[in-house]
């Protein structure tokens, strides 16, 4: 097998506790962390809320710092292997560009005020890889590969339907041409018809440009569609992992097995699906 993308080590994150009273005492979120991701693979990373999927995934894009742990990254299968959590300054703004984060309401992570072509174009003039005229340039090919309409550049983020938002989160995750997405509940939100679109859409640039994902979700039945692998997550560890068929299939873990339940109960189709 060739050298992954990723080789995540022992992630360990706390937080600090609020109130006078708990001043040091200190939640840990996420405990032990292993897994690794192939280059244009998908790994599902599942857990019900409050699991740690969330902060693993700010962790390797270094919104959150880890307290203990190493993140080895190769661009290539066969380039050397660089520690993420060592990078600082100039050659950490480098790195970040190659791992891009979409979280479940781009509502958030976009600003209001701002037209949300400049949003798409914002990252690439900050990062300084092109001038203002490009950048615009490439948000316009970005828009149109997600497919929205040119005009919709000029538009404002609350004008747009939640799965329009999304298109927009992942042109602007696209445009500094990561190797890597972490997937933070992307379309968890959206309606069935309109997931289906996004998750096409999630496939075709994943072929397209060998990009690996780290598709976080609560929800198993989700995770089997779009990933040949899985890690479950409870309680700040990764408490099982394999095959997703196979996990699906024979779930050892109690977190496993509620989460097989939770899919069972849920569409009849998917009951069909698990129990094959
Ligand atoms: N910024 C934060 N400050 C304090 N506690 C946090 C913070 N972020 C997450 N946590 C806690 O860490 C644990 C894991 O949260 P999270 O990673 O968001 O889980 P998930 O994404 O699986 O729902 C939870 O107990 C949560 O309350
Ligand atoms: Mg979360």
């Amino acid at each position: 097998m060739s050298a992954p993308l990723l080789e995540v080590s022992n992630l360990s994150k706390a937080f600090p506790l609020r109130g006078v009273l708990r001043a040091r005492a200190r939640v840990a979120a996420v405990t032990d962390v292993s897994f690794t991701l192939a280059h244009g693979e998908t790994l599902a990373l599942v857990g019900e809320s409050g699991s740690g999927k969330s902060t693993v995934g700010r962790c390797l894009v270094r919104l959150l710092e880890p307290d203990l742990g190493s993140v080895l990254y190769r661009r290539e299968p066969g380039a050397a292997a660089v520690e993420l959590l060592a990078l600082r300054g100039r050659e950490l703004g480098r790195r970040r560009r190659e791992l891009a984060l979409v979280f479940q309401d781009p509502g958030q992570s976009l600003n209001p005020r701002l037209p949300v072509g400049e949003a798409v174009a914002e990252p690439l003039r900050v990062h300084g890889l092109v001038r203002a005229r490009e950048a615009r340039a490439r948000a316009a090919q970005l828009f149109a590969r997600v497919g929205l309409e040119a005009d919709a550049l000029e538009r404002f983020p609350h004008e747009f339907s939640g799965g329009q938002r999304q298109r927009i989160a992942i042109a602007r995750a696209l445009a500094l041409e990561p190797r890597c997405i972490v997937l933070d509940e992307a379309v968890s939100a959206l309606d069935v018809s309109i997931r289906a679109q996004i998750l096409n859409l999630l496939l075709e640039l994943q072929r397209e440009r060998g990009l690996a994902y780290l598709f976080i979700t609560h929800d198993l039945g989700l995770a089997s569609r779009c990933a040949a692998r899985v890690a479950v997550m409870s309680k700040g560890a990764i408490v099982e992992s394999g095959a997703v068929a196979e996990v699906l299939a024979r779930p050892q873990h109690a977190a496993t097995q509620k989460l097989v339940a939770s899919v069972l109960s849920g569409d009849p189709r998917r009951k069909l699906d698990a129990a094959r």
